[in-house]
């Protein structure tokens, strides 16, 4: 345990917990925007939509092991974690940079703190906002009068139907592709997974990934907006 506090007190530590949060809520953006994709499919015979029945099995998935929403609910607390390791490492880096920058070094840090990463405070800060508007407006349904309770698909497309809405989950969206560029590229460098070989196809990766992540939640919603997903 003793091992644990003091590596955490370092830079290293720091990191470590940053990208290790930060694989968690990559892999739940990632699988959020497969779910997303369910949009796209033809409506059943029943007349069901595949979206509805997936937010459906969400809910139920475990039970009767565990009770209804039981498996969500333990996800809502692993991502709520995640995001607050993510924050308060990401808080605690910067101060650190911060006191190091203070030192006869100043000027020298300074430029190294680059563009990326001062991108990626504010890119943070409008995605942790994006993420509290996203769940008064799909989950809670606080947003639009017309919400209706487990009806996903029909609030989707009320939802994207509107260009406002469609413009700010654009920024979002281009906010989180930076966001995950960045993000991943960095994670190989904290995990040291340096050879000369494969380091020129990092940023490629990376920003395959960001794109295919931008692209797939995109797509459902600007058919929607153009009118041909209804
Ligand atoms: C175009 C982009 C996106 C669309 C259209 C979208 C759509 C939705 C919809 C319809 C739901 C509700 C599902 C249900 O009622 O079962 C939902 C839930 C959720 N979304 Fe998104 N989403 C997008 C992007 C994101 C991103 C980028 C994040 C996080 C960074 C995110 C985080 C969440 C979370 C945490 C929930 C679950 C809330 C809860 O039930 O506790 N979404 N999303």
């Amino acid at each position: 345990m003793r091992r644990v506090a003091t590596l955490y007190r370092t830079t290293v530590g720091k990191k470590v917990l940053m990208a290790a949060s930060g694989l968690v809520l990559f892999g739940f953006v990632f699988v959020h925007m497969l779910g997303n994709l369910k949009m796209l499919a033809p409506r059943a015979e029943d007349g069901s939509y595949a979206m509805d029945v997936y937010a459906e099995f969400l809910r139920d998935v475990g039970y009767p092991l565990v009770p209804h929403e039981g498996v969500l609910w333990l996800t809502r607390l692993v991502l709520l974690a995640a995001v607050a390791v993510h924050i308060v490492s990401a808080f605690q880096l910067w101060k650190k940079s911060r006191e190091a920058r203070s030192g006869s070094y100043g000027k020298e840090t300074n430029l190294s703190l680059s563009y990326a990463s001062r991108t990626m405070r504010w890119g943070g800060v409008i995605l942790l906002l994006f993420i509290v508007y996203h769940i008064l407006h799909f989950t809670t349904g606080d947003l639009h009068s017309s919400f209706e309770y487990g009806a996903v698909h029909q609030n989707y497309v009320n939802a994207f139907q509107n260009p406002l809405v469609y413009g700010f989950y654009f920024l979002a969206q281009s906010a989180l592709a930076f966001h995950l560029y960045h993000g991943v590229w960095s994670f190989f460098q904290t995990l040291g997974l340096n050879h000369p070989k494969y380091n020129p196809l990092r940023r490629p990766f990376a920003a395959g990934f960001a794109l295919v992540v931008f692209v797939g939640f995109l797509t459902p919603a600007t058919l929607v907006l153009a009118g041909v997903l209804t």
